[in-house]
């Protein structure tokens, strides 16, 4: 069960919202709607499944109901129809002190515009979601100093808010956030109105934090760099409708419609996906370095060649050996390090553009290790080539379809030379 699960929710804005159903359910277009009654269609027949622990982008242009669908989920606002349930349990069931609490310690808000207060030091301002969960003024000072620290505003307790730059106003409003302890962080473009540079730090900052506490986040944001660098998970909304969600590399490499193509078309693809994404599962892998058991994997098997790790002092070694040579090994006592073809080796999280070159060299698929160092797939040229191809295809359509107008006209023939 996922943690935060939206379910069949639609919102439609004007007085007589449920009015308006019908007309949503039989399909009618979100401008048909508001011409013939007036009303709004926020959102429409949404659901999503938020997992914990993950960062789950909203993707979309402005006005496509992200910012609705994020006020949902702490019932700023609530559903024209349908259900949101957390951990199973029906929010919209909640009173007004159920409600109360679960904002406090379920769902914590982070704004764009920093929602701080003027008149308050920046520990203040931090230890506040701590005051109103009625926790004692040391430990909020204690807890409010730590995550400021945290966030790389350690020195800078006694401040006011507008003695910092807007990144790091944007820097309290995080540690503000996160020292509340909430499970789940709610940000609404939280970083889209820092400059570029800064921007990229915060999220530098929120990925590496996230490392550490493995927070439920649901980001917005507009921008596909950010929903990429920053997301596990990406839900793209166009006008108030899901249009797509899933992985990253599936929303590059499968883009569900023109509206997706258009925010990934620019992507460099190279530099975005990673090993893990374009790796298969290695045919056969031998899990020891007992050439009798590993002769013995080998037989079981119905491939003559195996991928194998061998341990070389500190070092990991890795290559594939043959059937044939393990056979002959065993006759000639030689090792699986003797016999073995080396290979090179690549860590899930290596961008494709780094491995272009291993890849293509070796003599066979190179195998992908984890940290621990275990072989978990293997990128073959194929894969590597696909993800450039895909890219140059895309191009070479664009540039198509920019001619196309020029060929349309016929050119202009030439009068026959006259006899
Ligand atoms: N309180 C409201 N009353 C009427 N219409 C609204 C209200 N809030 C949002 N909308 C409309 O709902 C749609 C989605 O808005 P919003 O969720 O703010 O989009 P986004 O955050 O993606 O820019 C827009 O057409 C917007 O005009
Ligand atoms: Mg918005």
């Amino acid at each position: 069960m996922a943690l935060i699960e939206v379910r069949n929710v639609s919102k439609i804005f004007g007085p007589r919202p449920k009015s308006v159903l019908p007309l949503l359910e039989a399909g009618r277009s979100k401008t048909e709607i508001l011409a013939e009654t007036g009303h709004g269609v926020g959102l429409r027949n949404i659901n999503l499944d938020i997992e914990a622990g993950q960062i789950f982008v909203v993707m979309g242009l402005s006005g496509s109901g992200k910012s609705t669908l994020i006020r949902h989920l702490n019932r700023l606002i609530d559903p024209t129809a349908g259900e949101i349930l957390y951990e199973g349990e029906d929010i919209l069931g909640y009173d007004k002190n159920q409600l109360i609490a679960f904002r406090r310690k379920k769902m914590s808000m982070v704004f764009q515009r920093f929602g701080l207060m003027p008149h308050w030091t920046v520990l203040e301002n931090v230890a506040f979601g701590l005051k109103v969960q009625g926790v004692a003024r040391a430990m909020r000072r204690e807890r409010a100093a730590e995550w400021l620290d945290a966030v790389g505003l350690a020195g800078y307790e006694d401040s006011y808010p507008e003695e910092l730059s807007g990144g790091m106003q944007q820097r309290v409003g995080l540690a503000r956030a996160l020292c509340t302890d909430a499970e789940v962080l709610l940000m609404d473009e939280a970083f889209s109105a820092l400059d570029p540079l800064i921007r990229s730090e915060m999220q530098d900052q929120l990925t590496a934090l996230q490392a550490r506490l493995h927070k439920t986040i649901v980001f917005i944001t507009h921008d596909l760099d950010e929903a990429l660098r920053l997301g596990d998970m990406i839900a793209i909304l166009k006008d108030g409708e899901l249009v797509q969600a899933g992985p990253p590399a599936e929303i590059l490499l499968r883009p569900a419609d023109a509206y997706v193509e258009s925010f990934v078309r620019d992507v460099n693809r190279v530099r975005v996906l990673t090993a893990d994404t374009v790796m298969k599962p290695p045919r056969l892998r031998i899990t020891t370095e007992n050439m009798d058991e590993a002769l013995r994997q080998m037989r079981a098997s119905p491939h003559d060649f195996a991928y194998v790790k061998v341990r070389d002092g500190d070092e990991e070694r890795y290559g594939v050996v043959t059937q044939a040579a393990l056979e002959e090994a065993r006759r000639s006592r030689a090792s699986l390090r003797d016999i073995m073809c080396e290979l090179p080796s690549i860590p899930l999280s290596a961008p494709v553009e780094d491995i272009l070159a291993v890849a293509l060299q070796a003599d066979f698929p190179v195998p992908v290790i984890n940290d621990a160092g275990e072989i978990k797939g293997v990128v073959t040229k194929k894969a590597v080539i696909g993800v450039i191809s895909d890219q140059a295809e895309a191009r070479a359509a664009r540039a198509e379809e920019a001619l196309s107008p020029e060929e349309e006209t016929p050119p202009e023939e030439e009068p026959p030379p006259q006899a």
